[in-house]
């Protein structure tokens, strides 16, 4: 084990924690907000926020769309720069924290602001920002990352810089109120695959780092199991602050990575404008049966400490309980959930990943276009 971990972003967590914001952010800041596509207007979140920054100089950037595309973001960075923003509030689900910290970067940048996804910029600085998180999923919220879209070449790309970890997070879970089934599902599932490329590589030993893990994934199952309760404080809360612990760099530091169904996944929102938590769903489960040889140690590690599996055959029951529990919430498995075509599939996805130069995933880097072909295949 070696690494270094420092997660900067003040969490502030519970009830009635928007009104935080108010002492949060400095007082003589011109606060930019940025938002998506109106929720926050019609569930009560955007009058707390207006409430908070009564004392407060700010403006507002709506309209940011799901998966965020830099032509909108690019808008944004063009108001900052000519109007002097100097603190940015992100208010909404990943995309938007994700769309806010591209600004924040872009704007202390003078050159073309996809250079930072294409990895031509590498960004150290950027406008310092916060996030009142409206929909637990991403981890967004206290973490140095961001996936951004550009439409023009159906590209979904991230960065990753310190620079961007949000000073603060707010994490009410009364926001979550207003959620549809369908993003409730998605937040779980999404949690639950990020816990997963951070653990299931190989035994490392790592006791906290695994221990940490396997107790996220078992709150998640439990999530899953009382899905009938999702409009309850306490299952609100649980899957706030599990999504929150399951990507802020803590289960991750000094193990392997594996994020191979992300990467395959991101391909397939770009295509087919899949939700991101419904490609992982799709590719994981097959990932793992084709990639099963080097996978099966941790897999029957899972399945003893996550889902106490005990007799033959651990491993493969795993990935058969894991399809099921994405199933019971919701979200579907295979192409067929999706009315995708096998063959237009094998041809997009793998044309893309090749345009990208994501020729070789995964943590050992040997998931190479022909085992992508396969997986894609298993998928059907
Ligand atoms: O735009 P509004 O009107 O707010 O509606 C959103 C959007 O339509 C809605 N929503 C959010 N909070 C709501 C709500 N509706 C009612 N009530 C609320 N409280 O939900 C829809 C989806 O929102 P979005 O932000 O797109 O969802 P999510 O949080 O799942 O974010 C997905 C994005 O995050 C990226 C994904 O690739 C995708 O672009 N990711 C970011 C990561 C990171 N930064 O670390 C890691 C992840 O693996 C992921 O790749
Ligand atoms: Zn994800």
């Amino acid at each position: 084990m070696q690494f270094s971990f420092h997660n900067p972003t003040q969490i502030q967590f519970g009830r009635g924690q928007i009104a935080s914001i108010a002492r949060l952010i400095p007082q003589d800041a011109k606060v930019l907000v940025l938002y998506g596509g109106g929720s926050i207007k019609s569930n009560g979140v955007y009058d707390q926020v207006c409430a908070a920054l009564k004392a407060h100089q700010w403006e507002e950037f709506g309209g940011i769309e799901p998966n965020p595309a830099v032509e909108t973001l690019d808008r944004a960075v063009a108001r900052v720069k000519a109007e002097g923003f100097d603190f940015l509030l992100a208010v909404g689900g990943g995309s938007i924290i994700d769309g806010t910290k591209y600004v924040a970067a872009a704007a202390r940048y003078d050159g073309y602001g996809w250079d930072i996804l294409s990895g031509k910029h590498k960004v150290r600085d950027a406008l310092p920002l916060g996030a009142i998180l409206t929909l637990p999923a991403t981890g967004s919220e206290s973490n140095a990352a961001a996936v951004i879209s550009r439409t023009a070449t159906a590209e979904k790309r991230s960065f990753l810089s310190p620079a961007v970890y949000p000073v603060f997070a707010v994490l009410d879970p009364d926001t979550m109120s207003s959620l549809p089934d369908r993003q409730l599902a998605n937040g779980l599932v999404d949690a639950f695959v990020h816990i997963c490329e951070q653990y299931l590589t190989v035994p490392t030993g790592a006791m906290v780092q695994e221990g940490f893990a396997e107790a996220l994934l078992r709150n998640l199952v439990v999530l899953a199991g009382q899905f009938d309760q999702r409009h309850t404080l306490e299952w609100r809360e649980n899957l706030m602050w599990t999504a929150n612990q399951a990507l802020n760099g803590l289960i991750g530091a000094g193990v392997p990575h594996d994020w191979a169904t992300h990467a395959i996944g991101h391909e397939f929102t770009a295509l087919y404008g899949l939700d991101h938590a419904q490609t992982l769903a799709l590719v994981q489960p097959a990932l793992l049966r084709v990639c099963f040889e080097r996978k099966a140690p941790k897999l029957t590690q899972m399945g003893h400490n996550v889902f106490g599996l005990e007799g033959d055959n651990v491993a493969h029951r795993t990935i058969d309980i894991m399809e099921q529990l994405y199933r019971s919430v919701g979200v579907g498995t295979r192409l067929s959930d999706y009315q995708l075509d096998k063959n237009d599939v094998l041809h997009q996805v793998i044309t893309a990943l090749e345009g990208h130069g994501m020729t070789t995933l995964g943590h050992q880097r040997d998931v190479d276009l022909h085992t992508v072909d396969a997986i894609l295949r298993q998928a059907e």
